[in-house]
């Protein structure tokens, strides 16, 4: 049975109250880190467990820990991206809704690692059945002594506040989110200064996703090595998947990294195949920003390795034939699913939620919307394949933040490994997959 970390209890009864979890064990890093170890060795300890990033970029918590101005004197900061808007990522809340205190243990050691006295959980506005469910929780933390003055007597004293998101996708990127947490619209700052150094009210922060929060007690409690040893070589321990579409079971699954990608689909553990028995298509592996593959390469490699989920194995062969693990939002399409109307939905997506401040993406994403609609409706023409293909290029790499790249992956890549569907609307004047 493979090891679970974030969803070992995840069906006990009553496990989002405080003394569920306490029973099955919860706190006891807590105990651990403040009687026994330094705020330098947790992050150290991080660093050595390998643990990754899981908001999507995959960036190594420890080192993102260490890059903190610890020489400052301004209040250090650490804060819980719960914004979670990605198309097809729907994990974090599955861990706020059933694990709160989790979550919360996990928030006490980073904010004790990184020297916080204020931590914040910054939670989508939409999720506000989950955001009570967390204040109940941190409520009970407080009764219990786990938060505020002097915790269980070390000397420490943390307090956690939960505030609601400004209800935009971009406020989930770290300095939009900064922004909004500071009262202002969550428009994303230029980066460097990374928020290590200058961050909320322009004090060092630090931002981590509630994936990686929530894994902070089991690693404290078993140790890096036992963390270490789970996954792969530069993807170590367990991810949660969110997978929908076109799958016999979809859900939320915590799968070892290193799962190949085909056990993860037909095996009756994960996913259970394709539906109605059809054939797969393509997969969006990592949340609607990254590439797609058609069912081939998300298989195999181009070099004929079985694919696995981990972030080296998903970005083999780089953009030309890989994509990325993301933010682990699975999309399984079958062989009735129309790619171009896939992406417009997309593209109307990442339209909307573009937040104006750098021209390629304000303009570029509304055109790529424009083009993709005539395309979709059978209006449009060979050129505007290219043109589409271009506009993507002119957007990538060109903003203040990634919002333009997540807008411009998915279209290059569909356009890559697809062309000849854009090309039938085209030539049939209609979607080829409307009867
Ligand atoms: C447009 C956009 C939206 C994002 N949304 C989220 C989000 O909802 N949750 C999240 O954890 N990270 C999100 N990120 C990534 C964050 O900027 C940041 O990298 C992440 O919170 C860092 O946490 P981690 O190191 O634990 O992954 C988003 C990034 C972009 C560009």
């Amino acid at each position: 049975m493979a090891t679970k970390i974030l969803l070992e209890n995840i069906e006990a009864p009553g496990l989002a109250t405080f003394d569920c979890y306490r029973k099955l064990g919860g706190y006891a890093s807590v105990e651990k880190a403040l009687k026994s170890l330094s705020p330098d060795s947790i992050t150290q300890e991080v660093l050595k467990s390998g643990l990754r990033g899981r908001g999507g970029a995959g960036f190594p918590t420890g080192m993102k820990w260490n890059f903190i101005d610890k020489k400052s004197d301004k209040p250090h900061y650490f804060i819980c991206n719960f914004d979670e808007s990605e198309p097809g990522t729907f994990k974090d809340r599955h861990i706020g809704q059933l694990n709160p205190h989790q979550l919360i243990e996990g928030m006490i050691l980073g904010s004790y690692a990184l020297g916080a006295r204020s931590a914040y959980i910054y939670i989508r506005g939409e999720l506000f059945y989950v955001l009570n469910i967390i204040e109940k929780a941190i409520d009970e933390a407080y009764q219990k002594g786990f938060l505020g003055e002097n915790i269980m007597g070390s000397g420490y004293s943390l307090d956690l506040y939960c505030q609601p998101g400004g209800g935009a996708y971009i406020c989930g990127e770290e300095t939009a989110l900064i922004e909004s947490l500071e009262g202002k619209r969550g428009n994303p700052r230029i980066k460097p200064p990374f928020p290590a150094l200058v961050g909320l009210y322009n004090c060092p922060t630090v931002v981590n996703n509630v994936e990686t929060i929530a894994n902070l007690p089991w690693i404290i409690n078993h140790g890096a090595d036992a963390y270490a040893a789970l996954g792969t070589l530069k993807s170590k321990g367990t991810k949660l998947i969110s997978a929908c579409g076109h799958i016999n079971k979809p859900g939320i699954y915590e799968i070892e990294l290193g799962l190949p990608v085909e056990e993860f689909i037909y095996s009756d553990e994960y996913c259970g195949g394709i539906r109605n028995g059809n054939q797969l298509k393509a997969v969006v592996a990592g949340g609607s920003s990254v590439p797609i593959l058609p069912a081939e390469l998300i298989l195999k490699t181009a070099k004929g390795e079985p694919r696995l989920l981990s972030y080296e194995s998903l970005e083999e062969g780089g953009f030309q034939t890989g994509t990325m693990l993301g933010s682990g939002g699975f999309i399984v399409m079958d062989h009735t699913a129309c790619i171009v109307k896939n992406l417009l939905t997309f593209a109307r997506f990442y339209h909307h939620e573009s937040c104006g401040q750098c021209s390629p993406c304000r303009e570029g994403t509304g055109w790529m919307e424009k083009i993709l609609r005539r395309i979709e409706a059978g209006k449009g023409s060979m050129k505007e394949i290219d043109l589409l293909a271009d506009i993507a290029k002119h957007i990538d790499g060109t903003t203040i933040c990634p919002l333009g790249d997540a807008a411009a992956w998915p279209v290059s890549s569909a356009i890559r490994h697809f062309r000849s569907e854009f090309e039938e609307h085209i030539i049939q004047q209609k979607c080829p997959f409307t009867k």
